[in-house]
């Protein structure tokens, strides 16, 4: 058992220590456009197209424009945030950034987020799970009994998708004080209860990253845009191994669009978490509803009596849901997204209908 005494503390040199030595040392990929500093009328330099179409150009590589728009919301250095293809992108990264193929492992909670495994099979690896217990909440001292210095990344998601519940915040700090090596917290649902993000107290925690996405709340899933907030040092890391131009300029465009328009967000926000309590009162009264666990996101995890029929008889009445059943404590539930009143509508009619 770890006892506060047992808090880690990090220096830049150990925080160096946990990368995989060539990337510590790689020599990124410089671009044309990045390499020269001032003004220019010509530009002859990037074997692009000349003819203006508002896309000819290559995209500013370290997009930002985007960070500056997000430091502005999330009142977080811009040094300090890194732009991916989706936060999906992230999580591969971050695997890569850390992780020695075939040596060191991740640890993860499942049932929880599909990609910190994949990532890890893809990038060989070992990954580690730990069960959540029955009520999705984290098994602490199990879960630190289950590190070992060859662990590198802990993959907490709070709110964790799909059992929709945050994690205590006390709780997350412990294991961020603990952990041996870095912590990510995947806040991919934070925009549907932002005052309990960690991102006001990333200064404290050196080992931390933060990940966050336009996917959700920001209802920009199509664009494929995902943050990570992290030390500066972490984000060099993780610009140094990205494709030099990740965000193309039509996501750079239709971003930068919605996050000047927060309070829209906000709204279509509301909605959701208006039409998820609804959700579940209705869904509450059915009697082949075993179960539904709270959730502060768009989604409900749902235990039925039996899942299988139920999924089948939806896709049946052209109403996909999720089916979970196969993630650990997750027997017999389905994953519903809240969605427009009218298709909420349709799933309770059809629900109801149900004999
Ligand atoms: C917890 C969690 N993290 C990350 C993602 C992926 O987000 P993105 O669309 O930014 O790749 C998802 C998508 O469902 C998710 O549920």
């Amino acid at each position: 058992m770890i006892t506060t005494t047992d808090y880690i503390s990090w220096t830049d040199e150990k925080i160096k220590a946990l990368v995989r030595p060539n990337i510590r040392t790689l020599v990124p990929y410089s671009s044309a456009r990045s390499e020269f500093k001032g003004r220019a009328d010509v530009l002859l330099d990037a074997n692009e197209s000349p003819f203006d179409n508002g896309m000819n150009r290559y995209p500013e590589p370290l997009s930002t424009d985007i960070r500056q728009a997000l430091a502005q919301i999330k009142d977080v250095d811009a040094d300090r945030i890194f732009i991916a293809n989706g936060s999906d992108e992230i999580v591969d990264q971050v695997t890569r950034v850390f992780c020695n193929p075939g040596a060191d492992a991740v640890v993860a909670l499942p049932p929880t987020f599909g990609m910190y495994k994949v990532a890890a099979g893809i990038n060989d690896a070992e990954f580690r799970a730990v069960t959540l217990q029955p009520d999705f909440t984290i098994p602490v001292e199990t879960l630190k009994d289950s590190w070992d210095d060859s662990c590198k990344v802990l993959w907490l998601c709070s709110p964790n998708n799909p059992s929709g519940n945050l994690m205590d915040a006390g709780v997350v700090e412990d294991l961020i004080r603990s952990f041996p090596g870095i912590v990510v917290l995947d806040e991919a649902y934070i925009d549907f209860i932002p005052e309990e993000s960690f991102l006001p107290r990333l200064d404290e925690f050196p080992n931390l990253i933060i990940t966050q996405t336009m996917s959700k709340g920001w209802g920009m899933a199509g664009v494929r845009l995902g943050a990570a907030y992290a030390s500066t040092y972490i984000v060099t890391m993780l610009r140094a191994i990205k494709m030099p131009y990740n965000i193309n300029v039509l996501t750079k465009a239709a971003a930068l669009e919605a996050l000047a328009a927060p309070e829209k967000m906000q709204e279509r926000v509301d909605l959701l978490k208006s039409e998820r309590r609804r959700l579940e009162r209705e869904l509450g009264e059915m009697d082949f509803v075993d179960h539904i666990f709270p959730s502060v996101t768009n989604f409900l995890l749902v235990r039925f009596r039996d899942s299988d029929k139920i999924y089948k008889y939806l896709l049946d009445k052209g109403i996909v849901v999720r089916n979970q059943s196969y993630q650990p404590n997750a027997k017999n539930c389905l994953r519903i997204t809240a969605g427009l009143p009218e298709e909420n509508d349709q799933l309770l009619a059809a629900l109801h209908a149900f004999i």
